[in-house]
């Protein structure tokens, strides 16, 4: 991955239209989406037998999905969302690429496991999928592709019933001020100061795309996102830091313990991934069970 120098006049091309990141982040996804199928990262095939690929720290912290219904946000060609469905949950999952969502229908039904999947952006999510969910879940690697958290937080609130949550599990935001080369070093602000934009030539997975592609994306630190959904009333039951990535996701990481890992040091002392939780109160209507005018 590169970052485009802004003083070329590239990027300038590239920044002059901002609201064009959702068409090249569209477009680069529905190209990693066939990479990915056939990927050792994925490991589709396993996938069919375990019927699992949520991790422990999800699958501990979100706790029993039984009965309950579960919106996925940005769940990419869906193992996860298919998970949670093996785990007795009835499931949703979103995501704007295509190629991804039609994927995940087909796995869906090749290991019958239902599930229903829907196209969209996270910020017109409304105009594509109606009604409240027990669980709301997003995990790894996916709030870096939007630009605007509060905008995202009020779709979050909005999909989660009352008394239920919202979990997220994903990269730590201090990880993301790194390049990630073999110079490792510090170049990106740990605030949502602008776009990132990059080119593309490889995925984490380490497949290759068959064309370079361009990619916006953004930083988001713990205060923005945390103060993010506490505007929209929500209130929060853990937040949680761990020193160490799940996937083998980026250059430089070490395999400290199954399934653990670490970017070699000194920088093994970066906190990799976090998690919260955060849930919607009942409304005083329903904790008193009188009719408040
Ligand atoms: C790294 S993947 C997330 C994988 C995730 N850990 C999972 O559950 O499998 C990021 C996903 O976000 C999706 N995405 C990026 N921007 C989006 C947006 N604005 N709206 C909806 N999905 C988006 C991409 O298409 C991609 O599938």
């Amino acid at each position: 991955m590169s970052q485009l120098n802004p003083n070329d006049k590239e990027y300038e091309e590239y920044k002059k239209e901002p609201s064009d990141y959702l068409e090249a982040n569209k477009k680069m996804w529905n190209s990693l989406t066939e990479a990915h199928k056939n990927s050792n990262f994925y490991n589709v095939s396993q996938f069919k037998k375990d019927r699992n690929s949520l991790n422990a720290i999800e699958i501990n912290e979100v706790g029993d999905v039984e009965g309950k219904s579960l919106l996925h946000l940005q769940c990419h060609f869906g193992m996860d969302t298919l998970s949670w469905a093996n785990m007795g949950a009835e499931v949703t999952g979103m995501d704007m690429s295509d190629a991804s969502i039609e994927l995940a229908g087909e796995l869906s039904k090749e290991i019958e496991t239902p599930a229903k999947f829907v196209v969209s952006d996270v910020y017109s999510l409304r105009d594509n999928l109606q009604g409240e969910f027990d669980v709301v879940f997003t995990s790894y690697g996916a709030i870096g592709w939007l630009p605007d958290l509060n905008k995202w937080a009020e779709i979050v609130a909005s999909y989660i019933k009352e008394g239920g949550f919202f979990y997220m599990v994903e990269f730590h935001p201090v990880i993301y001020m790194y390049e990630w080369g073999n110079n490792f070093a510090l170049q990106y602000s740990y605030f949502n100061e602008s776009s990132i934009v990059e080119e593309v030539e490889q995925s984490y997975t380490g497949d290759r795309h068959k064309q370079k592609q361009v990619s916006y994306s953004w930083n988001h630190s713990i205060s923005e996102i945390i103060n993010s959904l506490l505007a929209q009333g929500l209130q929060l039951e853990f937040f949680n830091e761990y020193e160490y990535s799940v996937y083998n996701c980026f250059p430089n990481l070490k395999e400290i313990e199954k399934g653990k890992f670490r970017f070699k040091p000194p920088y093994d002392k970066l906190p990799h991934t976090f998690s919260l939780k955060v849930r919607k109160p009942f409304s005083k209507k329903k904790i008193s069970g009188r009719i408040e005018v």
